[in-house]
């Protein structure tokens, strides 16, 4: 890859950008100011820009354990999961779907948009998985209507899902799609209010119990293959 095309991928910045700052003596590749835009550095070699290490790969791929209280934006906000990122990445990444500001749990982060598009697409299915925390007891009879497929107040329909209850006023819900505000808004048309809301799986993908809210790691390679396969 030409030095400044790298530059580019690992900040997010424009082309040209990177040209100057290549020409002023701002980057060094393995330690020695490089001011030759389009000459070749590969991912083993380490390229210096204003005293912050790039990182040239091709795609990142992360797992966050989303707080309360952030949202899932790519804009320049102080409340935006981008912030628990280092500025290296927060350029690059955004969000595979959403999750509301007060849900919390398993959200991924990527720069590849065949990743986002894959996981996203109703045709790949991609169950996810949430545990609730209701204001009210779950009767048998929501669980039937929740499971069975309802029609949401704005006369929007759901696909049938599973849901396992756990305790009087806590249960799980597996869903294969993702509407907008759906988990709520299914409790809602069985005159129930989420309380608490946490994804805990998509697909193969269970949230690193090891991770605190707020904390990421990077997926690893085995990671990134699963969630990316093709189901028929
Ligand atoms: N369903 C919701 O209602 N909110 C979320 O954040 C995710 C699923």
């Amino acid at each position: 890859m030409r030095l400044d095309a790298a530059c580019a991928l690992a900040t997010g910045k424009g082309r040209k950008e990177c040209r100057d700052a290549i020409r002023r003596g701002a980057v060094s590749v393995d330690g020695i100011v490089e001011k030759k835009a389009d000459r070749t550095v590969t991912e083993g070699q380490r390229v210096v820009w204003s005293g912050e290490e790039l990182d040239l790969r091709e795609h990142l791929y992360f797992m966050l354990c989303k707080p309360d209280g952030l949202v899932c934006t790519t804009e320049d906000l102080p409340e935006s999961v981008l912030t628990l990122f280092p500025p290296k990445y927060r350029k690059r990444l955004f969000c595979v779907g959403r999750l509301d500001k007060d849900t919390t749990g398993l959200l991924l982060l990527t720069d590849d948009g065949a990743f986002d598009h894959h996981l996203m697409s109703p045709k790949h299915h991609a169950e996810k998985e949430y545990v609730v925390t209701l204001a009210r007891p779950l009767s048998a009879s929501d669980v039937e209507s929740l499971q069975g497929g309802m029609t949401l107040e704005n006369g929007e329909t759901t696909l049938p899902c599973r849901v396992i209850p756990e305790g009087e006023t806590t249960c799980r819900i597996v869903l294969r799609e993702g509407k907008y505000h759906q988990v709520k808004r299914m409790f809602a048309a069985v005159s129930n209010r989420v309380i608490a809301l946490r994804r805990v799986r998509i697909g193969s993908l269970d949230l690193d119990p090891t991770l605190a809210d707020g904390q990421w790691r990077e997926l690893t390679e085995e990671e990134v293959l699963l969630l990316s396969e093709k189901k028929e």
